[in-house]
């Protein structure tokens, strides 16, 4: 059974969105995933890591971690930040939900994260800031993007 970890720390700039997307992706490509697969996860990631950027550090700049475990086929995705952190997370995770209206944010953030992956928690973190966990498993059996 596949069980690996990894863990990175950058910069809570809008240029490191497409790093996150890449790393997810390269870590992930041992579990020999579909093109869907591999898709859905780095467009869920897409969108926590830029919550991180957008709403984390208005005042600041600030960091945002990233953790990866791979057990058997379960992917589960960490993505941290210390910012501000949010008041209200229920309402936060609703559809069309925004504080940022006037920089044409549309809130579909969480609600895309939730479609593209089997389960999200949004908690705040120990310290200060948010804590997302996006988890999926993975279902494909041969013919994924490792095989390539
Ligand atoms: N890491 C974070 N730190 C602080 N606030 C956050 C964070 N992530 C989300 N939020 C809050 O939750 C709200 C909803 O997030 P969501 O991603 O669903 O929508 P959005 O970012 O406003 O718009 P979109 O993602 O569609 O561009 C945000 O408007 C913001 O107020
Ligand atoms: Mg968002």
């Amino acid at each position: 059974m596949k069980n690996n970890f990894m863990e990175v720390t950058f910069k809570a700039i809008s240029v490191n969105e497409g790093f996150a997307r890449v790393c997810i992706a390269g870590f992930c490509l041992q579990l020999n995933p579909t093109v869907d697969e591999i898709n859905d996860i780095k467009t869920a990631v897409s969108e926590a890591v830029t919550n991180c950027v957008v709403h984390a550090y208005p005042k600041h700049n600030g960091m945002v971690t990233m953790r990866c475990e791979i057990e058997g086929d379960m992917v589960k995705i960490t993505v941290m930040d210390k910012g501000i952190g949010i008041k209200d997370i229920s309402k936060a995770r609703e559809p069309f939900f925004t504080t940022k209206p006037s920089e044409e944010r549309s809130g579909m953030g969480f609600a895309v994260m939730e479609s593209f992956m089997d389960k999200v928690e949004v908690e705040k973190n120990d310290d200060r800031g948010i804590k997302v966990t996006l988890l999926k498993r993975l279902n494909h059996l041969q013919e994924g993007l490792g095989n390539a």
